[in-house]
This record gives structure tokens, sequence and C-alpha cells, in this order.
């Protein structure tokens, strides 16, 4: 069978965002759009010419044709050997392990995560490099370099392979094994925590359910919650990835995740419920009568570690993205171990956690995880819970209470503007830059603004500089607002406004979030003039 070279114009716009090349999919379908940049991949990655490459995607609308194609240009390109998920299935945490456990050299993950599928949907794709990571800037750099110039691609002239039968197949000279998409991250999961501890949980009267929202993570909830720790049949819904999601927005959150969320509600709620994301790599976790922010998440994981086998011995420190709360940084103090701040996206962990600086690390945005893997992990975060729940033997609203009682509480929201015309956008966040030295030592109807920068970050690992993280504005009472533009969206731009106090008098532990943040709430408009800018004052989505 012959490998063509095929001439091709490079397009302008696959720059790499937040988590990947994140476009509709009827971008996606355009002649040579999705080739262009996996031939990107291959020119600037030769360690996966003769190596071993992982593909698989969150089953999305086009992951199995994406995955055909991509196969035969890898032929093309000279890689030798490549793992893809059955039915070309792998969530993110799942990809990720694989690459780590087989020492590869990368690989394709096919997602555009949260986003909603099908033909009208969205589409998306990343290079993990060879530690399993989310690839670094210089990395997406280098593809996106390439993209502009790009000129040719290889690809195999052959015909489709069968990836719903486990077993190995060659395209040309390559090899390619179909495997279980579970099997090694089961194994996995079942080396962090107490499986014995959970199974009695769930043996008892204990009563859940996980909510897959028809997306990747299903069929590992399924093998790993109900049939290894025997949860009874029917605690995973929406187990069945489907190519639309069901047409919803596979996204767990208070909105997305509605129904989920009353199920958990009075006093014959489910004493715990959780959720994933599209690709399998966010999640929601919900006792009787409370959500638990993800940024709390973060925080309790960490202050009960030693309950995970995992982490018996202690952790030498955690990381958070700038925008998540501080909630974390109290217990680092307490625990006196290393905290790190880092930007928005995944990959700013990778070297603390490849350097062994950090155990665990989490944003706002439902994402958590540990040094398992190199991404964020939805079920890592689930089964985490349920361990210390199976310690713990307590409900979920006691432990969060204990916590803010122990070590205070950050009221926290997040609020979103999306659809926002780019320009304008741009413009508030290029004035808000422009008057920040000034507004050091303003003061809106409370404590004063003590220190206003725009973020920027030096990797202790490897030195290198990212600027224009966001913009923060710290308040002399320990208070936060941070401005940022979504690096995912594939419509306009998305405004973010994250808003945070800390409350450390018990006698003052509120339940109200939006009530007791109101007066930041309406400083975080006037600050930023978002009536002037993008005439509005009421967010789309508030978390
Ligand atoms: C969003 C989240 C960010 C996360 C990313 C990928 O990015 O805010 O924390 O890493 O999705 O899941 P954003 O749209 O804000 O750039
Ligand atoms: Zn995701």
């Amino acid at each position: 069978m012959p490998i063509r070279e095929i001439a091709t114009q490079p397009f302008d716009d696959q720059k790499p965002g937040t988590s990947g090349l994140r476009k509709r999919v009827t971008v996606f379908q355009q002649p040579h759009y999705l080739e262009n940049f996996v031939q990107a991949v291959f020119d600037t990655q030769p360690q996966l010419q003769g190596g071993t490459l992982v593909l698989g995607g969150d089953g999305r609308y086009y992951n199995r044709q994406a995955i055909q194609v991509i196969l035969r240009m890898a032929t093309a390109n000279g890689v030798a050997h490549c793992l893809v998920g059955q039915g070309g299935i792998l969530s993110t945490p799942a990809a990720s392990c694989l690459i780590r456990k087989y020492q590869t050299q990368g690989g394709l993950i096919l997602s555009a995560s949260h986003n909603p599928g099908g033909p009208d949907g969205d589409f998306g794709i990343k290079f993990n490099t060879p530690n399993g990571g989310p690839a670094p800037e210089k990395v997406t750099e280098a593809i996106y370099q390439r993209t502009l110039e790009i000129d040719r691609y290889r690809i195999l002239d052959a015909d489709d392979i069968d990836l719903d039968h486990i077993g190995e197949v060659s395209v040309g000279t390559m090899r390619v094994e179909i495997v279980d998409p579970v099997a090694d991250y089961a194994e996995l999961m079942r080396q962090q925590f107490d499986f014995d501890a959970i199974a009695g949980l769930l043996r008892g009267d204990f009563r859940m359910a996980f909510d897959a929202m028809h997306a990747v993570t299903g069929p590992y909830a399924k093998r790993i919650l109900e049939e290894q720790l025997g949860a009874p049949a029917g605690t995973v819904v929406n187990g069945v990835p489907l190519e639309d999601f069901g047409g919803g927005h596979p996204d767990p959150n208070l909105t997305y995740a509605a129904e989920l969320v009353a199920r958990t509600q009075g006093p014959q709620g489910l004493d715990f419920a959780a959720a994933s994301d599209g690709d399998g790599d966010r999640n929601m976790i919900l006792g009787r009568d409370i959500f638990v922010t993800p940024s709390d998440s973060l925080a309790i994981l960490t202050a009960n570690h030693r309950v995970f086998p995992a982490w018996r011995d202690g952790i030498p420190g955690v990381a958070r993205s700038m925008p998540t709360s501080q909630a974390v940084d109290r217990v680092a103090k307490a625990l006196e171990i290393d905290l790190y701040e880092t930007p928005t996206g995944w990959k700013f962990f990778g070297n603390l956690l490849d350097a062994g600086k950090i155990a665990f690390c989490g944003e706002e945005s439902f994402g958590t995880g540990s040094a398992h893997v190199r991404e964020k992990d939805g079920l890592w975060a689930v089964l985490a819970w349920l361990n210390l729940l199976a310690v713990e033997q307590r409900p979920v609203r006691e432990i969060v209470r204990d916590h803010w009682r122990r070590f205070g509480r950050n009221y926290y929201t997040r609020h979103d503007y999306e659809g926002v015309d780019k320009t304008k956008a741009e413009a508030l966040m290029e004035r808000l830059r422009r008057i920040l030295p000034t507004l050091q030592g303003e003061c809106y109807d409370g404590p004063r603004i003590l220190r206003a920068d725009d973020f920027r970050y030096v990797d202790p690992v490897d030195g290198s500089v990212s600027e224009h993280q966001g913009l923060r504005f710290l308040f002399e009472d320990g208070s936060r607002i941070v401005y940022r533009l979504s690096g995912t969206g594939t419509v306009g731009a998305t405004l973010r406004i994250y808003i945070e106090r800390p409350e450390t008098r018990p006698e003052r532990l509120e339940d109200d979030t939006q009530a007791a943040l109101a007066p930041l709430i309406t400083a975080s408009h006037t600050i930023a003039d978002l009536a002037y800018h993008i005439g509005r004052e009421e967010p789309d989505v508030i978390t």
C-alpha cells in the first residue's frame, strides 16, 4: 500500500488553546484541516518515529473518523506501534495512564472536553508528551508554528480498521493494539485507594449516584464502581457514551447536572453524588444538601491525604491554579507543606508533578488530580471522596463544615459572561491592565486593594515564564477579584470573574455564597466598568 504525500496549504487558526486545538466539527471536516495539525505534531515530535503513540478520545461525533485518519498518518510518518482504546474510547486520564505505564513517546487525545458534541458541536485534539501530560507551551507553540508553514502531509492509502475488537492489527508497517480502555486505569485506581474500605461503604446502606452525562466515563464508572466495588446496578446513570452526549452539555456543574443535584436534596436525598465531563477529567462532588466546591474539595482532600493508601506517608506539596480559591493555602500552611500557584490549565502542573514537588493539584473549574497521572481525573476525585467517606463514616456536609471550622472558609464564586464580542472583551482587559497600578489602595465600600497585578508565572522547575495569566486584585482582608478571558471557547469571548472572601469567624460561616460575596461582586462590576464595556452586569453562568 502506497504512502502518499498530499500537497496542502496552511490554515491560520490552528493555535492550541488552554487544552489543545478545539473547533467546531465543521471546521475539522474541512479538507486537510485535521491532517495539517496532525502532520505538524509528527513534524515537531521526532521521538514518535519508531516509537509508540497512544490514541483515543471521548467518543464524540467525528472521533472514529479522526482515529482512522490519524492511524494512516501515523504509519506514514514512521510510528512503529499504536495503542488505541477499543471503540476509539479513552478518557483523558486513562490516556495519560497508558502513556506513562507503557512509557510511550506520547499520545493524541481527541476531545473537546465538556463542550457539546454532535455534527454541530465541537471537536478537539491535543498532543500529550511522554510524561502523560498536556504538551507544555513551548511544544504547542512549535506545533502551531509548524501549522503556519505546512505544505504537505504523509498518509497511507489503506482501508479503515476495525476499532471494536480487542487485539492486534497492522496498518502498513505499524502494529496497532486495540486495548481495553478501562483495565489499566482501573488497576491504577486500585493502587491509589482503599478498595476494601470503599466496597464496605457501598455494601451498606450508603446511597449514591454517578452521572456519566452520556460521555466517556460511563464504561469506567460501571466497571470500577459497580463491578469492582459492588455498588448496586444503576448507580451509574447516563453510562453509555453517545456521539452527541444525548444532546446535552457534558459539563458537571450546578446548571448542567441539575437533575443530579435535585437527587441529593432533602431528607431523602442521596448520601453522595458525583458527575464527570465529556472526556472524564472533570468532577463534581455533592453530598446530601451540599455542593462541595472544587476549591474546597482540593483543600479537604489535601487535609485528609493520610487516608489514601498512596499518600499515607505524607505529601510534599500541593498546587492550585491562580483563580482557584485560597482554601488550600490555609491547609498547606497548617500542614507545613509547599503551595504553588500556577496559571490556568493543567499543563502548568506537569513540571511540579514530574519533579515530585506536589502530590495533589486542582483548579476551580471542577478539576482535581494527583501525581498518579498528568491530567486532572474525574473518577480519581470521586474515589478519593468515597475513600474519605468510608474512613470518616459521616455525612459529606459534616466533613465540609468541620473543615471550615478548623481552617476557615473561603466563600468563592465564578461569574461567566459568555458570547461577548471579542474586541469589547479585549478592550475591557486592556483598560484594566493599564489602570491596575492606579487602583492600588482604592476601596469599594469595603477593604482596600492591597495589590493589583497581571499574573506572571515563572516555572520553578524549568524557569519558563508565562505572562498575562489574569488580572488580580488582592484586598487587605485576603479577598480577591480575578479577571481573565477564557482560552477554551469556540465562539466570541468568555469573560470570567472569580470572586473570593475568607471567613474565619465560626459564628459567621453563613450559607449563601452569593450573599456573602455581594459587596465584592458589586465592586467587580465597578472596577471593570462592565456596564460600559459589555453592556451587561448579569452573568450567564454562576458557579
Ligand atoms: C477552562 C478552565 C480551566 C481548565 C480548562 C480545561 O479554561 O477555566 O481551569 O483548565 O477549561 O478544562 P478557560 O476556558 O477558562 O481558559
Ligand atoms: Zn474535560
